[in-house]
């Protein structure tokens, strides 16, 4: 049975989640099985931040100042095979992912006047897509998209999320779980756009399942009626 033959076209599906749960990588391969577009929003606060950090910015107001006129031009590829992100024709997809970003990126996504400026163009790639569209982030469900047809929170227990993410970078766990809980704190208790579930939401806990079995969940609760 083709997935993709039970969902509307142009639907619209908002994932949200802690890091370390799998929800970029899950979203992103059920998105390449549905013939859907694919969009990372925390690569857009990751290249504000490459940004802020390459040109020494700290002031809100100076940086949205920057980053509203010509100074800062960002494209993002919404092709789940295409994992491409721009600043000013520079292409940061690698140094994005980096610690020095990882570990300074909460900050510059706790300023509002950065959120409102990326969520204007959340919803601006949203309308543009000529395909269905499954949006990852942590405010998507609540803020940027609060009319999706589907929402989603992904997540997996604390030691499940550090013990996967050491693998992926290759580091203790424990420093990894300690890093994440701080993050967490952060990303959660924020005065805008905290993550939270949001009201509606189907809940994937994958603590206990692969990657292919995920992805599968993924796509059974897209395609429920
Ligand atoms: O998913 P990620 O680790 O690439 O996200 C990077 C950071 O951006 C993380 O600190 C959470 C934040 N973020 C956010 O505040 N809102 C989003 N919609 C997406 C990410």
């Amino acid at each position: 049975m083709n997935a993709s033959n039970l969902t509307r076209p142009n639907m619209v599906v908002a994932v949200d989640g802690p890091s370390g749960s799998g929800k970029s990588s899950i979203s992103k391969e059920s998105a390449n099985r549905l013939g859907f577009n694919f969009l990372d929003t925390g690569a857009m606060y990751r290249s504000v931040t490459w940004f802020c950090v390459t040109e020494n910015l700290d002031d809100e107001d100076l940086i949205i100042e920057r980053i509203n006129n010509k100074d800062f031009k960002l494209y993002i590829s919404t092709d789940p095979l295409k994992d491409q992100v721009k600043v000013n024709d520079e292409d940061v997809s690698k140094i994005i992912r980096e610690d020095e970003i990882t570990s300074r990126v909460s900050h510059f996504a706790a300023m509002p006047k950065i959120r409102q400026f990326l969520v204007s163009k959340q919803r601006e790639l949203v309308q543009a897509s000529n395909s269905g569209i499954i949006v990852e982030g942590r405010d998507i469900g609540s803020v940027v998209l609060p009319e999706a047809d589907f929402k989603i929170f992904i997540t997996a227990n604390d030691d499940v999320r550090a013990k996967r993410r050491a693998i992926q970078i290759d580091s203790n766990e424990n420093d990894v779980l300690v890093a994440q809980r701080k993050r967490d704190l952060l990303d959660s208790s924020r005065k805008v756009s905290p993550l939270v579930i949001p009201d509606g939401a189907v809940i994937l806990d994958n603590s206990d399942l692969d990657f292919e079995q995920s992805v599968e969940k993924f796509i059974e609760i897209v395609s429920a009626e």
